[in-house]
């Protein structure tokens, strides 16, 4: 699943899911003012512990953000630490938040979910 997010505008856009791996993210779309502080949701397939987070910047490769194992932040190598944090807690959503943010941050963020590790 992903969600896919435009710095700028003003408005935000709810979309419900439309590939159903049973993880459910949203919003499905965001577009926001630069500046602003946005925060993406993930609930992971039950039964699932481990949750990761990526990011594709336009025209750019996915890459990986962090990863967590049933709420402890694993590798979080990938991570830019100064804007962004994510979090996992039992029995609510994982969250990935960006502070103050940047026409530059435009892309989609997907987040996954799985039993075990998965590269
Ligand atoms: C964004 O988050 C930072 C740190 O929590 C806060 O200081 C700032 O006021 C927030 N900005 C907006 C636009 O909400």
């Amino acid at each position: 699943m992903n969600t896919r997010f435009f710095c700028h505008v003003a408005f935000i856009l709810w979309r419900a899911g439309l590939l159903d791996a049973g993880i459910t993210q949203t919003p499905r779309y965001l577009v926001t003012w630069k500046g602003d502080n946005v925060t993406f949701r993930c609930d992971p397939i039950k039964g699932h512990t481990w949750v990761y987070w990526y990011q594709q910047l336009l025209d750019k490769e996915i890459t990986f953000l962090i990863s967590f194992q049933s709420s402890t932040p694993m590798n979080d190598l990938g991570m830019h630490k100064l804007r962004f944090s994510a979090k996992c807690s039992q029995n609510s959503p994982c969250e990935l938040s960006i502070q103050i943010s940047e026409p530059g941050d435009s892309g989609i963020y997907f987040c996954a979910s799985s039993e075990t590790t998965v590269l």
